[in-house]
Order: C-alpha cells, then structure tokens, then sequence
C-alpha cells in the first residue's frame, strides 16, 4: 500500500455522535510529522478513529501507539503475563482456548472509561481485530462532550465542582482516585462527564444521593443520539480518546461458541482537571 498523506478526502465520518475512518494509511509502517498531525488532529474532532484493513504485528501496533505518547506495559487483570513493547492479548477464550462468556462486575458489558481509579487514566486506547465471530460484537461509544453539553443549565450548576470516588469494580480491596464529575479536556478545553462502571460515590453527598445522580447521569449520557456504535471488520484498529468518551462491549454475540481475539495498547493521560 502507498503510504498517502492523511487528506480530508480519505476522512469518513461515523455518526453524529462521533467516529471517523481514515483509509489509505499503512500503519505498520513509521508515521510522518504531517501524517501524525492528521491523525491527532482527527481524534481529537472525532474521538473514535477507524483505520480498516490493517495488518499489524503486536510490535508494530506498540510502535504506532508511541507516537502518541508513553505506552502502559499492560492494560488487564488476568491474562498474559506483562511483556514490554507489545500489544497485549484480550480475548473470550480460556486457559485452554475455549471461548467463555465472562460477565462480572468488572467486565467490558458495562459503560466505564478505562482505568478510571487511577491517578492518571489513561488518554486513549486502541484495538485491533484480530479474530471476530461471524457477527456481533460490536462495541459502543457515547460521547461524553455532547452529553454535558446537553445538560439543562441547572444540572450544570449542580454538578460543577463535585468529583467521583472510582475504585477497581473487579477488586475493591485496591486503591481508587477520585476526579472531577465534569473534567475539561487538556487538548480541546472542552468539557465532559466522566462517570462510569468502577464509580462508586460522590465526596461530600450522602451514598445514596450520590448513587441516584450517577445513575441519572449515566442514563442521559448513554441515550442513544451520543452513542456511536462500531461493527468490527477484521483488520480494523480502532482507537478512542477515553478522556471525553464511556465504552462498552456489546454481547450480541456467541461468546461461548466464537473466538473473539484483540490485540490492546493502551497510552497513559495525565490527572483529570
Ligand atoms: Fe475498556
């Protein structure tokens, strides 16, 4: 494939909610300055960026993470071991290769941002299709910008200030962090609401109060007008700006009949503000 500089042409957009494909780019091989700018510059308009027909080792994949800053050496609580400079593994399948369908607190079904119980989240992560049932699978994206945007006014006054105590769903014995209800993204200065699976209260608001405005919150944030939805193709690297987006899988799928395999980097944020 000729390595094209990104031009508007080769730019699709997804959905209203967000979403963009960028076609005609080898991202197995090193980047340009020009080509980098327009890829950072996409996800940063568009928050989910699409690159089909992809053929990736787990090396290369690392290498075109690190264009976008310090890659995290390992992103999940079971699996592989951690290994340095790859993509990691994520997958349906068992220690012996049998697909499973793992439905837990912690599991990818629920809306959450990734890692959000860490001091400083991560900024984006990307997968790469590897292996795909014959159908379903999908993954969804609801925009988090245009969910605070369309906040009435006095929600927005009601909210601002508060900060959310996260804490690791899969195991709460860990340490969590708290940040901002609405964060303000360090790129677009644009707001969002950053909530999610692993929130677990509001500091200063009685538990119950809390709950019921996280759950109200994540009602209206995950209605169906921010949500993109992306129906995997194999080769397809995705990679999304968890800074101003909540994600979940979807298991419209037979999880314990097909092989669902991803390759994951995973690039590190700095503290929400
Ligand atoms: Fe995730």
């Amino acid at each position: 494939m000729p390595q094209l500089t990104v031009q508007l042409d080769t730019l699709v957009r997804l959905s209203p909610a967000g979403g963009v494909a960028i076609t005609g780019i080898d991202l197995s091989r090193p980047l340009s300055p020009e080509q980098k700018d327009s890829i950072v510059a996409a996800f940063l308009a568009h928050h989910v960026v699409v690159f089909p027909d992809q053929a990736l080792t787990r090396e290369q994949q690392f290498a075109f993470a690190a264009n976008f800053g310090e890659v995290e050496a390992h992103g999940g609580h079971h699996g592989e071991r951690k290994r340095y400079g790859v993509a990691h593994v994520m997958s349906n399948l068992d220690d012996n290769g049998t697909p499973r369908l793992r439905i837990s607190k912690a599991a990818n079904y629920h809306w959450h941002t990734d890692k959000p119980y860490q001091p400083a989240p991560p900024m984006l992560t990307m997968l790469c299709a590897v292996e795909l049932p014959p159908e379903g699978g999908d993954t969804e994206f609801a925009n988090m910008a245009q969910a605070y945007a369309a906040l009435p006014e006095a929600t927005k006054r009601r909210i601002a200030g508060l900060r959310v105590a996260f804490r690791p769903a899969f195991d709460a014995s860990r340490p969590g962090a708290d940040h901002p209800l609405v964060r303000t993204h360090p790129d677009t200065g644009r707001k969002s609401l950053y909530i999610g699976n692993h929130s677990t209260h509001i500091l200063g608001l009685p538990e119950g109060e809390g709950a019921a405005l996280l759950g109200d919150l994540l009602e209206h944030a995950t209605q169906r007008k921010f949500v993109y939805t992306h129906d995997w193709r194999a080769g397809d690297l995705v990679m999304w700006d968890n800074r101003c987006l909540l994600h979940r899988a979807v298991a419209n799928y037979e999880a314990d009949k097909y092989r669902r395999v991803m390759h994951r980097s995973v690039v590190r944020g700095t503290v929400p503000f």
